[in-house]
């Protein structure tokens, strides 16, 4: 396995929005310049490689593949934990083409010697990998969303599977389909989420882990910017073009941020933190995230 920060990201060659399967996708939009929004998209993947490798991460890019779109979020892709992946299960015919060829990129990852295992989980259940099982370096331990796409029982396979808590949320509406959209825990032990995305019971399980002066609340507008899904390594926080609220509040505890403008993306439902798979994450718990997490 590797430890040095590694990102995967697939190129968006085959990318389009050419159907919907969430609220915010909007084939329409695209289809009246289709050509122009894959000129954008384009240029936006490349801003946001860039700005990756500017934060510190070593970046892996992957082929996409004809007729597979979504390809662009290999956070669906699989859950990666110590070197071992875990393929995911797609609930939508739409995106389960892409089963096999992220089986071969992965499997690629493993004979270069990226990863060391590459397994599926068992049948009969959906998961749609690290976008809906969260890694929390500091506490040591992953968040599952499930409902709109991911199955329940799959949080409690991955526990199993990496011997590892994971705490399982349910999502209550279609708009935060997946977790990632409205839960990101960040570094200094922080967790910025969106209270309305979540059931009661998850709201409550949620706020007895994560202690009040480590909550970060966005609020709607920041969710609409895709901002909430954002990737952070140490002080870095590469995201969306934010909002004023996400500015201050995050700058203001000493985050440096790194916005892309990924509005191609958006139109398909996703923002940063799904365009790319982290493939160092190590269960080792860190200890500035660790202390934070505890203070
Ligand atoms: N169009 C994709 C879908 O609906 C977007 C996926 C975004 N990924 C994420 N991890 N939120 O499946």
């Amino acid at each position: 396995m590797i430890t040095t920060p590694t990102i995967l990201l697939v190129e968006p060659t085959f990318y389009d929005v050419s159907y919907s399967i969430n609220p915010w996708m909007d084939p329409a939009s695209w289809a009246r310049d289709p050509r122009g929004m894959h000129r954008n998209a384009t240029r936006a993947f490349e801003s946001l490689h860039a700005a990756l490798q500017q934060a510190g991460f070593t970046v892996e890019a992957a082929p996409g593949a004809p007729g597979l779109p979504d390809m662009v979020f290999p956070a669906n892709a699989a859950v990666v934990l110590d070197g071992r992946a875990v393929l995911a299960r797609f609930r939508y015919p739409q995106r389960r083409g892409e089963e096999v060829p992220f089986e071969q990129i992965f499997e690629n990852l493993r004979q270069r010697g990226l990863l060391d295992e590459v397994t599926t989980l068992p049948e009969g259940c959906y998961q749609e990998g690290a976008g809906d099982c969260i890694w929390d370096a500091g506490r040591g331990h992953f968040w599952a969303g499930f409902g709109p796409r991911s199955s329940r029982v799959a949080a409690d396979a991955m526990s199993a599977h990496f011997d590892r808590e994971v705490v399982a949320l349910e999502l209550a509406t279609e708009q935060s389909y997946h977790l990632d959209v409205c839960f990101c825990p960040l570094s200094g032990g922080e967790v910025l989420y969106y209270p309305p995305a979540f059931t009661e019971a998850s709201l409550r399980d949620l706020r007895a882990r994560v202690p009040a002066h480590l909550r970060i609340e966005a609020t709607e507008d920041d969710l609409r910017h895709f901002s909430v899904n954002a990737v952070n390594l140490h002080d870095q926080v590469v995201m969306t073009r934010t909002t004023p609220h996400l500015r201050a509040e995050l700058g203001g505890r000493g985050y440096h941020l790194r916005e892309v403008d990924l509005s191609p993306f958006m139109l398909s439902g996703g923002g940063a933190y799904c365009m790319t798979l982290r493939l160092d994450r190590s269960s080792g718990v860190t200890a500035a995230a660790g202390a934070a997490a505890a203070a």
